[in-house]
């Protein structure tokens, strides 16, 4: 069975709703073999960005052996316009490719962030650059602060907006459904909770002492219909299979099974925590 396809708002890109996170993907020897499997299993985006020590360089090692079609989205942390630019060049080089799908300011969760990308100078006019020369398709912005990523969404400047959102960090629900209502693509960072809470869950499942599981915290995300994309970090291929195979068949929770997800993942939080 095919991956179910999402719009990703206003691009008009349809692509599977499981995605593939490469921040840490290149810490593993098995790195490649991890980008293989997502591209063999019919993952279509890939999330990178300027920052991830070695993430481009590997994606661009794999996407030219096989001649594949990932959306890769990258990142820019620059806050000039000349630096965005010459980080489009350099993501360009590495990934050896001649355009990027989407290319995302990275992590604007300060309103002096917000400042400096959005001023005349900033990093969103360099970006423009860059798509006026046919080398990013479309623009995006990823923020870890609420308030400034319902500017970005209200703005109209961006395409795609990326958000943290899992059972463990519901507040950004809201601006979920404000980003799909705007035709803004919503790609989920973190949708497991992130590294080390899967980490004590991984121990916990072992000893069969929590309800939740990978799986379990996925289908919470993609229950949401107003999620375009979710991308669920990977460093080793087992975790793109499992991730491939539960949303090859799964149903989307019901409410009462969210809030059950939920209860599940704030006492995670306090073992985690303890
Ligand atoms: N824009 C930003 O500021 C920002 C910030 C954070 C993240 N992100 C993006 O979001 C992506 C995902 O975030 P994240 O990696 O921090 O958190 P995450 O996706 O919530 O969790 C990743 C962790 O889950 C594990 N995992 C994945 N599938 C699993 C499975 N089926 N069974 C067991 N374990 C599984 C991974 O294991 P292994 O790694 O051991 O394989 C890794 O430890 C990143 O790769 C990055 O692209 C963006």
């Amino acid at each position: 069975m095919p991956l179910e396809e999402r719009r990703l708002g206003r691009t008009g890109l349809i692509l599977p709703e499981l995605g593939l996170g490469a921040m840490d993907t290149p810490q593993a020897a098995e790195g490649a073999d991890t980008l293989r499997a997502a591209l063999d299993l019919g993952i279509r985006m890939v999330d990178t960005a300027r920052d991830y020590q070695g993430s481009e360089y590997l994606i661009g090692h794999v996407v030219r052996e096989r001649g594949a079609d990932f959306c890769i989205a990258s990142k820019t942390f620059s806050r000039t316009v000349n630096g965005s630019q010459a980080d489009v060049d350099r993501s360009l080089a590495v990934l050896g490719v001649p355009s990027i799908c989407l290319y995302q300011l990275h992590d604007v969760s300060t309103q002096r962030d917000w400042e400096q990308v959005m001023a005349p100078g900033g990093a969103l006019e360099g970006l423009r650059v860059a798509q006026f020369r046919g080398l990013v398709e479309h623009v995006g912005i990823s923020s870890h602060n609420l308030e400034i990523a319902e500017k970005a969404i209200t703005c109209g400047e961006f395409d795609t907006v990326m958000l943290e959102y899992s059972a463990f960090y519901t507040e950004s629900e809201p601006l979920i459904e404000l980003a799909a209502r705007s035709g803004i693509g919503v790609i989920v960072m973190r949708p497991l909770g992130g590294s080390g809470r899967m980490s004590t869950l991984r121990t916990l499942n072992s000893r069969g002492d929590s309800e939740l599981t990978p799986e379990l915290l996925l289908r919470y995300v993609l229950s949401n219909p107003g999620v375009s994309v979710a991308i669920p970090g990977a460093r080793y291929p087992d975790r793109v299979r499992r991730n491939v195979a539960l949303c090859r068949d799964y149903e989307p929770l019901t409410d009462a099974e969210k809030r059950r997800c939920e209860r599940a993942a704030e006492a995670l939080y306090q073992v985690d925590a303890g």
